[in-house]
C-alpha cells in the first residue's frame, strides 16, 4: 500500500492532522496500535485555546463542540480560604477557552474522517519505521496476524509518549530535556453539576485541587496526590471529603456529589525531544512533548504542532516549496518550549512540593496574591492560559 502521509496514531494529534490533509486533498493513512474504543474510552484534556477552536473549524470538525462546548471568560484562583477570579476576556482583549473534552474532540474527528473515507487501521500491532533518513520512508506493522507495509513521502510521529516513533530516532540524534514531579493528580469523573461555572484551581496545604467540568451536568475533579497512592485506596467518599477540605469554604458548602464513574492517578512529567524533525519523520504532539496538567496544554501544544506540520506538507505538494518543513521543529519548538514554562510555572504555584515547610507555602500564597493584584501579572497568566500565537 501507499500513500503521502503515514501518520502513526490515533489520538488528537494524528486526527486533526489527518483531517486536515484530507481536506487538502493529500492522501493519509492512520494507524494505531489499539481499537477506537479504547481510545474514545480514554478521559484527558478537557480545555481547548482558541487556536485549537479554529484548527477543529479548519478541519471541519467544530460543529459539535460549538454547539455542546462551554466558553468560558475567566476561571478561579483559590488560596487562603477565597476565591480570586482571573479574567480572561478583559485581559486578553476578549479572548477565552472552550470547555470540550478531549474524548468528544477525537470522537468528532473520527466521525469527519470515517464520513470522508480515509483509512485508519486500528489494532496495528509491530509497528516499525523504516528509511525516514532517506526520501522514500515506509512503516510496517502487523494485523491479524499478517505483516504490512505501507510506503509514503513522510511519517508523521503522532504516537504518543510511548510510541513508536521517537523510540526509531538513533540515541545520539536526539536531546531529551526532563523533569519528573514527586506527585500525580487522582482525576474524579461524576454526573454532577460543577461546583461552578467556571474552573477553580485550588492551592491549598493539604494539596492542589482542581474542578473542572465537561458539560453542565458532568464534573471532572482532580486531586494531587503521592505517587505511590492506590486507586483502591480511594472510594469516592474519601475524594469528596478531601476535596472538600482543599476548597473555600462556600465552594465546599456547595459540592454536589455523585457516584464517580472513572477514577485515575496520572503522574505529572515535564520532557522536550530536540529536534522534532529527523529526515522525512516528524515527531508531533505528547511524542516530542509531555507537559504536566496545571496549565490545560498538552492538547493544545499537540494542535500548534499540528497547524505547523499541516502548513509545512501542504506547501510541499501544491507549492513544491520545503520552507514550512524546514522550519517546523524551530518554529513548533519555540512555541512548546513555552508551553513548558507555562505549565511549570503554574504546577510548582499551585503544588504542595514534599519536603518544604511553611516558608514555601507562604511564598506561593505570596506569588498568589501578586498575581491576583497586579494588572500586569494576572495579564501575563491570561495570555499564556488562552494560548500563545502561533
Ligand atoms: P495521544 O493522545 O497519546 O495519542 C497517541 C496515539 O498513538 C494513541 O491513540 C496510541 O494508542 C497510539 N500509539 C501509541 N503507541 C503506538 C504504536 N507503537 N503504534 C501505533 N500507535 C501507537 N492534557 C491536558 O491539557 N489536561 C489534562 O487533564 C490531561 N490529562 C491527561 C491524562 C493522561 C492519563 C494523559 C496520558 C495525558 C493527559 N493530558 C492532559 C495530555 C493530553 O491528553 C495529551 O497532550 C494529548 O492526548 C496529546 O495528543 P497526541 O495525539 O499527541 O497523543
Ligand atoms: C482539565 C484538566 C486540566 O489539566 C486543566 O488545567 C483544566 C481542566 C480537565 O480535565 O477538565
Amino acid at each position: 500500500m501507499r500513500t503521502q502521509v503515514a501518520i502513526i496514531g490515533s489520538g488528537p494529534s494524528g486526527l486533526l492532522l489527518g483531517q486536515l490533509l484530507s481536506e487538502a486533498g493529500i492522501d493519509n493513512v492512520i494507524l494505531d496500535r489499539v481499537s477506537k474504543e479504547y481510545i474514545l474510552g480514554r478521559v484527558r484534556a478537557g480545555v481547548l485555546e482558541e487556536g485549537t477552536v479554529e484548527l477543529l473549524d479548519k478541519a471541519k470538525a467544530g460543529a459539535r463542540m460549538h454547539a455542546e462546548g462551554l466558553p468560558h471568560d475567566g476561571f478561579s484562583l483559590a488560596f487562603d480560604g477565597r476565591d480570586h477570579r482571573i479574567d480572561l476576556a478583559k485581559l486578553t482583549g476578549g479572548k477565552r477557552v472552550m470547555v470540550y473534552g478531549q474524548t468528544e474532540v477525537t470522537r468528532d474527528l473520527m466521525d469527519c474522517r470515517e464520513a470522508g473515507g480515509a483509512l485508519t487501521i486500528y489494532d496495528a500491532s509491530k509497528v516499525q519505521l523504516h528509511g525516514f533518513e532517506t526520501a522514500s520512508p515506509s512503516v510496517s506493522y502487523e494485523k491479524d496476524g499478517t505483516t504490512h507495509r505501507l510506503d509514503c513521502d513522510f511519517i508523521a510521529g503522532c504516537d504518543g509518549f510511548h510510541g513508536a516513533s521517537r523510540k526509531a530516532v538513533p540515541p545520539d540524534a536526539i536531546k531529551i530535556f526532563e523533569k519528573i514531579y514527586p506527585f500525580g493528580w487522582l482525576g474524579v469523573l461524576a454526573d454532577v453539576a460543577p461546583v461552578s461555572h467556571e474552573l477553580v484551581y485550588a492551592n491549598h496545604p493539604r494539596g492542589f485541587a482542581l474542578c473542572s467540568m465537561r458539560s453542565e451536568t458532568r464534573s471532572r475533579y482532580y486531586l494531587q496526590c503521592p505517587l505511590d497512592e492506590k486507586i483502591e485506596d480511594w472510594s469516592d467518599d474519601r475524594f469528596w471529603d478531601e476535596l472538600r477540605r482543599r476548597l473555600p469554604v462556600h465552594h465546599a458548602q456547595a459540592l454536589l456529589t455523585a457516584p464517580s464513574f472513572e477514577k485515575s492517578i496520572a503522574p505529572l512529567r515535564s520532557f522536550v525531544a530536540e529536534p522534532m524533525r529527523f529526515g522525512t519523520l516528524f515527531l508531533v504532539g505528547d511524542a516530542a512533548h509531555i507537559v504536566p496538567p496545571t496549565g490545560a496544554k498538552g492538547l493544545n501544544l499537540a494542535a500548534s504542532d499540528v497547524h505547523y506540520l499541516f502548513n509545512g506538507l501542504r506547501e510541499h505538494f501544491s507549492d513544491h516549496s520545503d520552507a514550512g518543513l524546514d522550519t517546523y521543529s524551530e518554529k513548533a519548538l519555540a512555541r512548546a518550549w513555552k508551553a513548558v514554562r507555562f505549565s511549570w510555572w503554574m504546577t510548582t504555584m499551585m503544588h504542595r512540593f514534599p519536603g518544604t515547610g511553611d516558608f514555601d507555602q507562604k511564598i506561593q500564597e505570596a506569588e498568589l496574591d501578586y498575581l491576583t493584584h497586579s494588572q500586569a501579572a494576572s495579564t501575563a497568566l491570561a495570555e499564556n492560559y488562552v494560548g500563545l500565537p502561533y
